[in-house]
Formats: C-alpha cells, structure tokens, sequence
C-alpha cells in the first residue's frame, strides 16, 4: 500500500470523527465538540469528548485520544492499512495501489544501499593496500590520524579502469546498480562505462541512520575539480544530507551545540581537535531542511563558514534562508574567521582554544542582521540612515513566527532609539566627547552613531581599514620594542583590535607594562607566556620575511619600529576620526549648528592632515 501523507489527510477530511465514533457511542453535541460515554472504560457521566475541526478525540477519564483512524483500529481490532481501508470505503475513496514503478523503487533502493555500502569498504581496503600508498601519504601529510581515517570510513578510489566493477560484480552486484548509484557512467561517445571515481580520496556520506548514500571524492594535491560528488540517487539527495551528520549526532547533544562549516576536511579538523558536533552542506547554500535538522540537534546552530567572499555570501544566504524560519528559542549564531582560513587552516594556526573562543563569541543572528545591512551602504547622512531603518524593518517583516517578529521589532526599535537619544544627549553635553583622545574605559563604550565598540558593525568597520594582518604587526612590533610603550601607551590604549584574540593580547601587554615599565622584549615574552599566552609565536614570525614591514622584526632599529608603530597608528586615528565626523555630520545635519559646523572643520582638517601623513 502506499499511504501517503497526503492520502491520509485527504482520508481525515473526508471523514468526521463524531460520524465514525456516534455510530459507537451516543454522542450530545455541544458548541463544537461532542460529548458521550466513554467506549474505552466504564463511566457514567460523560467524559469522552470529540472535536471534528481539530480531528480527534480524548477522554478526561481514561485519557484515552486520537484520530479517527486510532479510533477504527482501537474499537475494531484493525490494523492500520486495515482502518484505513475500512475508512477509506466508507469515504468512497480509492486506497493508492503501489505502482510498478513504485515497488521498482523500492527495491533498488534497497540494493543501491547495498551497492555503496559494498562500494565503500572496498575503497576502504584499497586505501590500505599497495594501491593506496600515495593516498595514505596524502592523508598524513594533511593531518589525519589513523583513528580520523577509520571512523569517517575514508577510502581510495585507485586509478585503475573498471577495478570497482569487476570487484563489485565477483559480489553479485549488477552493473546497472553501479550506474543507477553513480559508480559508473555511460561515457559520452557511447563507448562503455568508466569508474566515476578514479584516484581520489573517497569520503562516504553518511545518512542519519549511519548507511553510506554517496560520496565525495577529492583529488590528491591540486587539480579540478578538487572534489567530485556523487549524484543524485534515490538515497542521496544533496540538499537534505549534513556531512558527518552520524557522528555529530550525540557530541550534539552532550555539548548543547552544533558547528556548521563549509567542507569534508573541516568536519574532519574540528572532529580531530575535539569538535565532534561539526557537519557541512555538500558544497551548496544551507536548505530549509538542512536549517530544520540542525535545529532538532541544538537550538542556535553556529555557521563558521571560511573567511572569504564565498564563505561571507553563504553566510549571509543561510541567514536569509534562516530568517522567515526563527521560532522561539531557535536562530543561528555566525563565526567569522580570519582571511583565507577555513576552521582546518584555523586550528592547525591557532589551536583549539583559540577556535572554542571563536565559536564561544560567535555573534547573534540580530546582531549578524544588523551588521549586514549596516555594511551594505553607507550610513553617513540622515536620508541613508533613515534608509538604513527602513532596510532593517523590512526584513524583519520576514519572520514568520509573531512572537520571534515582534521580539526583533522591540530589540531593533530600541536600538534605533538609544542612537537618536546618543545623538541628542552628545548636543547638550557640549563637546567633551571631542576633547582630545578617548582613554580606555570611555572608548569601550561608544563607537559609530554611538554603538557598543563590541558592535559587529563597528568590528567590521575597524577591520575593513586595519586588517588582522595589520593588527598582528600592531602587536609584533611592541613585542620585539617595548620600549615604544612609553611613548604610544596612551594610543595603544584606546586602539581597540576587532580580533578579539589580538586585543586580549594588547590589553594583557599594556596591562604587563604598567606594573613594570622597564621590561625589555624578552622579559615581556616570559611574562606573557606564564600568563597562558601560547600563540605570540605565530605574530612573531607573521611577515618576518617581507621588507615592507621589517621594521617590526626584532633587528630593527628602534627608530624604524618608532615610525612603523605611528604610521600604524595613524591608520586607526583615520578610521577614528572617520566616525567622529560622521557622527558630527548626522548632528549638524539635523541641527545646523554653528558649534557642529566648526567641530565638523576641524576634524575635516586633521583627517586630511593624518591621511598626508599616511600617504608621504
Ligand atoms: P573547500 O574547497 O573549502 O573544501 O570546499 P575543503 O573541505 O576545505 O577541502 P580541502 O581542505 O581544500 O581539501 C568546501 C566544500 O565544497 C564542496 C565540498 O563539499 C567541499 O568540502 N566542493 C568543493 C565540491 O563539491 N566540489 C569542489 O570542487 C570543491
Ligand atoms: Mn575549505
């Protein structure tokens, strides 16, 4: 029988449950339910209640409940197929017959399991063979232990013509299956088949279940198509499967959370550092179904796609994807990374820890919301603010859930708000918020249009002018010269890095700094190392061979490094006051201010001064 959902609901709404169960029971109706004696247990007032709009019943008594199909089966003694069959009779519905190609279907599907379970462990065993040395020596050079190899099931397709064939035929498999499961292919002049797979790494794909559906196949070394993925078959359907979903499952559930990234490799990379709750699409944007299965294995998913444009894009399209879907308690966090590194390159760079953190202060979907419309145009006149507004509340118009809407509208609101308040609060305050340099604390507070600096927004707009390159020599050439500190402590003080873990690091040193000011370079190493800093080595050696940033090499001259260190700083003050005179803009904007207008002048000037500077 093939009993669709769709058949079975078809069935319901033909069929009231007070027709079937009064022909049982003495049913008296009131408003929109029907009430009567329980046929389930002996009772003499009644307690058994029928609700036709809502199909089903239920009794107070016994708690006795379900639909008219239970109902068929409870009272008749029925099987399923034989209540529904029964209901379906008097319903003058037909009960879908299986159609040939239905049970034809069905068994293929059955035995194309067979044919890629079968598949897998033979590639399994070539990658232990004679055949699979290279593949082997490519898997070590990358990282994976033998343990990894094992549990993800890794394979070698050999480059041998027809090997998989003639082993899987010895089997009993027919040939057809191999094509039907994308083993083989018809080759396009018509000239036989060949191996689908040939000299590639063989990742399975693993369903839910734990059966293998497909695979992907990588290339060893460089070459296109770095990966090949089987196609589509009636098991595997791309957009429905999560990479490394088997093993995810349970670390899921232990950690209360679930990372999703973007390739086989870092599944396997973050399983190996300890992650095992990773999985990854299959090379495509994050479906609906892919968002709803992520969600039944933790609430607020954590996206930790690559850092580069392909990876910010799919980000960005799994958050519109995910917005119309938030319901109460479940969204998505995202994680950036730095440029060009996906969580493998990550964690072989900067450990573990250091990606525990990442995804630890991964930002929240509104704020992810809001940086991204944040980003997408400037905001530095009233009409493009007033724009940016719109933007937000137009996609927040997108969720479907009233409650997660109307919380987005309030959170939103209110933000909007307190930047208007920000706004005229700064005009009566006079212009203390423009005296000289902010120190440490205040800086900490306000950034653009008055937002938290921890604004992601703000993050980025640090970033788009001192990249994390940038930061890193920041921190290599105070390491190599502090005695710069005593002339730049103040500037180093309120220059906030955007990588969280260079800025735990800069605040470590000045803070290092102020309790002994005579420190020289290797003396502030030792006491950052006994404070648990384990990753300096990294921004140590970070560019030591290039000429145009020598001056942060410990060889250099302190007044190369003194010049290197301002001309860094500079790059700050210009993106500082960048923001300051947007936000003076917005106010003279909206004021036209005498005070604003010379305020405006003035920091006009010293940004042009400061970009000269920058420029000879
Ligand atoms: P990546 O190129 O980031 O792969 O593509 P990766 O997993 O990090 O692989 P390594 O570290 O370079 O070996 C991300 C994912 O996109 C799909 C694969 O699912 C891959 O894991 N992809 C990529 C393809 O399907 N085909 C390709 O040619 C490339
Ligand atoms: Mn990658």
């Amino acid at each position: 029988m093939n009993l669709t959902p769709e058949f079975l609901e078809e069935l319901r709404s033909r069929i009231s449950v007070s027709e079937v169960v009064g022909r049982r029971v003495q049913l008296q109706k009131h408003g929109r339910e029907h009430k009567g004696l329980c046929p389930f247990h002996n009772e003499k007032s009644p307690s058994f209640t029928v609700v036709d709009d809502k199909n089903f019943y239920h009794c107070f008594g016994c708690g006795a409940h379900g639909d008219v199909i239970t109902f068929v089966m409870e009272t008749e003694g029925l099987a399923f197929p034989e209540a529904v069959e029964r209901l379906a009779a008097q319903a003058g519905l037909e009960v879908p017959k299986p159609t040939v190609e239905d049970r034809q279907r069905a068994e293929r599907a059955k035995t194309l399991g067979g044919v890629v379970e079968a598949a897998c462990a033979w590639y399994q065993q070539n990658l232990a063979s004679a055949d699979g040395a290279g593949a082997r020596a490519y898997l070590t050079q990358r990282g994976l232990r033998s343990k990894t190899i094992a549990n993800f099931r890794i394979g070698y397709a050999p480059a041998r013509r027809g090997a998989l064939l003639s082993a899987l035929r010895q089997q009993g498999f027919e040939t057809q299956l191999l094509v039907d499961a994308g083993l083989l292919k018809q080759a396009e002049n018509g000239d036989g088949l060949y191996d689908y797979f040939r000299d590639r790494v063989m990742f399975p794909i693993i369903d839910r279940t734990g059966r293998v559906i497909a695979f992907g196949g990588r290339i060893l070394g460089d070459g296109q198509p770095k990966y090949l993925n089987s196609p589509d078959n009636p098991l595997f359907h791309k957009g429905r499967v999560l990479y490394g979903l088997a093993q995810a499952r349970d670390a899921a559930r232990k950690a209360n959370r679930v990372v999703v990234c973007e390739g086989y490799m870092d599944v396997i990379a973050l399983y190996q550092a300890g992650i095992a709750e990773a999985v990854a699409p299959l090379g495509t944007a994050l479906t609906e179904e892919q968002i709803q299965v992520l969600w039944r294995l933790a609430a607020e998913p954590v996206i930790c796609f690559d850092g580069d444009t392909a990876g910010n894009r799919a980000a960005v399209r799994a958050s519109a994807r995910a917005l119309p879907m938030l319901k109460p308690g479940h969204s998505l966090r995202f994680t950036s990374l730095p440029e060009g590194q996906d969580p493998d390159d990550f964690i072989s760079r900067n450990g573990v820890e250091a990606m525990q953190a990442r995804l630890r202060d991964a930002t929240a979907f509104v704020d992810f919301l809001w940086s991204q419309e944040y980003a997408s145009a400037p905001v530095d006149t009233p009409e493009r603010m007033a724009d940016f507004h719109m933007r937000l509340r137009s996609r927040i118009k997108g969720i479907a859930d009233g409650g997660v809407r109307a919380a987005y509208q309030d959170v939103i609101e209110g933000r909007i708000q307190a930047e208007r308040d920000l706004a005229r609060g700064q005009r009566r305050g006079g212009n203390d918020r423009f005296s000289g340099p902010r120190r440490s604390g205040d800086r900490g507070q306000k950034g653009v249009f008055g937002k938290a600096i921890g604004d992601p927004s703000i993050k980025q707009a640090v970033e788009r002018r001192l990249s994390s390159a940038a930061q890193a020599l920041l921190l290599k050439v105070i390491l190599n010269h502090p005695g710069l500190i005593d002339e730049f402590g103040e500037a180093l003080g309120y220059t906030v890095l955007s990588d969280q873990n260079l800025d735990k690091l800069r605040q470590e040193i000045l803070d290092i700094a102020g309790q002994d000011p005579d420190l020289d370079s290797d003396g502030l190493k030792a006491r950052l190392a006994e404070r648990g800093h384990r990753h300096i080595s990294g921004i140590l050696s970070s560019g030591h061979d290039l000429k145009a940033v020598a001056f942060a090499n410990p060889s250099a001259p302190f007044d190369k490094a003194r010049t290197g260190l301002a001309d860094l700083l500079s790059n700050v003050r210009v993106s500082e006051l960048d923001d300051r005179l947007t936000e003076v803009g917005v106010n003279l904007a909206e004021t036209l201010d005498e005070d604003d207008w010379a305020r405006f002048l003035l920091f006009k000037q010293q940004e042009m001064q400061v970009r000269s500077q920058i420029d000879d």
